[in-house]
């Protein structure tokens, strides 16, 4: 069902998959203060509601997932505004890396500056043939301020990481896929179609599961191995105490399909 409440997102859930889709084609989707704050609001309604297992966020238009952050908007920030700048970006995507619920990117065009730090915060990243990755904020004068710093070379390694970050240079998706960037690439056509069978796949997972999987992955960046460990333990923990756990035991043991009801 598509909502009609936002003016640079467009926002449908059908089967527990949310789709958001950016929508500012004109300007390439580029990421202005109202499409961050329409973000914020979407995935606290996502969390609120909490109907939503699966999302995946694309960009409207042939040409761009985003195209970076607003570069009109940044070109009048001074110091102290370029930092709260930053930070509410860091923020929102931040919401929406630790909203609990798996996030598909479907990146359909250019994921430049602003626009690859929202790939990046997604879990999962999936390309069309036609998908461009990059940080060019170096030749702005600039460093990505939007994580892009900290999960770019989390993710691909440092020597590579800061390799795109010093040269700005803007990869396609065959070479986002060699380094890892992203985990898929699919014909034009085919990538929201695919994107939204990965994600109708993963809503079908025990929630509580795919959850608890999500932070634990999460404190790789948050901690060391022994504190990653112990809060693996403790969620391995809450996974026994669900229904759904005592289902999926119980189906393997009958040699039938489980039937989850993510409680
Ligand atoms: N911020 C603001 N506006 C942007 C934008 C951004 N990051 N990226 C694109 N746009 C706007 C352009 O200004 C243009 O608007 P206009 O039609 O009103 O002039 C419109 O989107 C189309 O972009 P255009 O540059 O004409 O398209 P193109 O196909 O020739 O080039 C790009 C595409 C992506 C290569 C080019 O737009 C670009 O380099 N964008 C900036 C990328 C960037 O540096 N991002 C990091 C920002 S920190």
């Amino acid at each position: 069902m598509e909502n009609k409440a936002y003016e640079n997102l467009i926002f449908e859930e059908r089967d527990n998959v949310a789709m958001i889709i950016l929508n500012r084609p004109q300007k390439l989707n580029a990421l202005n203060t109202e499409v961050l704050k329409e973000l914020e609001a979407v995935i606290n309604k996502i969390k609120v509601e909490g109907s939503t297992r699966a999302i995946v966020i694309t960009g409207s238009g042939e040409k761009a997932f985003a195209a970076g952050a607003d570069i009109g908007e940044i070109n009048k920030l001074d110091s102290l505004k370029a930092k709260k700048f930053s930070e509410y970006g860091q923020k929102v995507f931040s919401m929406l890396e630790e909203c609990g619920i798996p996030v598909i990117a479907a990146v359909n065009g250019y994921a430049l500056g602003g626009g690859c730090e929202l790939a990046l915060a997604c879990h999962i990243r999936l390309a069309s043939e036609t998908a461009k990755f990059g940080q060019p904020e170096v030749k702005l004068g600039l460093i990505p301020g939007y994580g892009g710093t900290q999960r770019l070379a989390r993710l691909t390694g440092t020597g590579r990481g800061i390799e795109l970050l010093l040269t700005g240079e803007t990869i396609d998706a065959q070479e986002a896929l060699r380094i890892g960037l992203v985990n898929r690439i699919y014909q034009k056509d085919e990538l929201l179609i695919r994107a939204n069978e990965l994600a109708i796949m993963i809503a079908s997972q025990p929630r509580e599961a795919v959850a608890l999987i999500l932070q634990s992955v999460l404190m790789i960046n948050k901690c060391g191995l022994k504190a990653g460990l112990e809060f693996e333990a403790g969620s391995f923990g809450v996974c026994c105490s669900t229904n759904d756990f005592k289902e999926g035991t119980a189906a393997f043991m009958e040699k039938r399909n489980p039937k989850f009801t993510h409680s």
